[in-house]
């Protein structure tokens, strides 16, 4: 089938089906035009909250699908692909991350959504890129924090919120990539244009940005801006996105400097899902997130806590 059959084929089968299908925005052109909601972590999360389809198929990488799943446990969760990892989850290791807790017994941990279901249980609060600053703001000045697994989103909150915090050792290998030089280059040869980026860059990078935000933070500040040259320092994925919404500005993808492996800003957990898994997942409702009801529950309450501070409940 072509990518265009395909497409049609998923649009069909899933009304057939009362399939709901989120994706995130770094996920391949053809499979945003799929879906019913393409958001940023937190949106994505509410969404699946709130769904009462029959099944919701989740295009992102696995942290993204068990969260789901842990907000809305009685649903069949299916996803393209199980290996969709993230150097976020992965640098944070259960047992590692225990016993730093363990060393810290009286710090808050305050861990980034992009990290497995074990760290979750581990934490008394977990943020996204557009709720984190808010999260950490909720937290009494006389408490330290422990914040994982983001280095550089931690120091940018850091920075933003004036607390100090300890800070795990994780970086997100395509944010991490782009090259400040570069950017240098970009922007002398382009008088005015401006920068937008996400928080997951080195700070150096985010010295050079008029907006700091998530993914969908970002797409709404470039939109309603009225400057019309952007650089876009975050996945390419967004790219689809804002083309569609803004599709008279000029776009330019962030570069990453030349020794990492393909110099440009592709997640390669992200794209690991492709159109063809997605439409092979939906028909076979499979594979499927599992997660224990012990983990569910264990999980669940810091995620509810970053909810209810974020839509002001508490
Ligand atoms: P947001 O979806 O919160 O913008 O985060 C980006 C990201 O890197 C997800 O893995
Ligand atoms: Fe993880 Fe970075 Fe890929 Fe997001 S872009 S899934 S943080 S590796």
């Amino acid at each position: 089938m072509t990518d265009v059959e395909l497409i049609d084929t998923i649009l069909r089968v899933k009304k057939d089906k009362n399939a709901l299908i989120l994706a995130h925005y770094y996920q391949d052109e053809s499979i945003q035009l799929c879906a019913d909601f393409v958001g940023d972590s937190y949106g994505l999360s509410i969404k699946a909250m709130n769904s009462n389809a029959d099944i919701i198929v989740f295009a992102g990488v696995h942290f993204m699908a068990e969260t789901a799943k842990i907000l809305n446990p009685t649903k069949k969760i299916v996803v393209p692909d199980l290996e969709t990892g993230c150097s976020l989850a992965a640098s944070c290791e259960y047992d590692r991350f225990k016993k730093m807790k363990e060393m810290h017994p009286n710090h808050v941990v305050v861990t980034y959504i992009n990290c497995s279901a074990e760290i979750k249980s581990l934490s008394d609060v977990i943020c996204t890129s557009s709720n984190a600053e808010k999260i950490i703001n909720s937290i009494p000045e006389n408490r330290e924090i422990l914040f994982a697994p983001d280095k550089n989103l931690g120091k940018y909150l850091e920075k933003k919120t004036g607390r100090r915090m300890l800070l795990w050792d994780g970086v997100c290998i395509v944010h991490e990539s782009f090259s400040f030089n570069k950017l240098v280059e970009i922007i002398n040869e382009n008088p005015g244009i401006k920068i937008v980026a996400h928080p997951e860059s080195n700070a150096d990078v985010l010295e050079l940005a008029t907006f700091i935000g998530s993914t969908t933070e970002m797409i709404n500040f470039v939109v309603d801006s009225p400057d019309d040259k952007f650089i876009i320092a975050t996945e390419i994925g967004v790219i689809h996105d804002l083309k569609k919404k803004a599709p008279h500005k000029l776009l330019i993808p962030a570069p990453a400097y030349e020794e990492n492996s393909c110099a440009c800003s592709e997640c390669a957990y992200m794209k690991v899902n492709t159109l063809k898994k997605l439409y092979d997942c939906l028909l076979n409702e499979s594979p499927v997130i599992d997660v224990t009801p012990e983990l569910i529950e264990s999980a669940r309450w810091p995620i509810d806590k970053m909810i209810k501070i974020t839509e002001n409940e508490i």
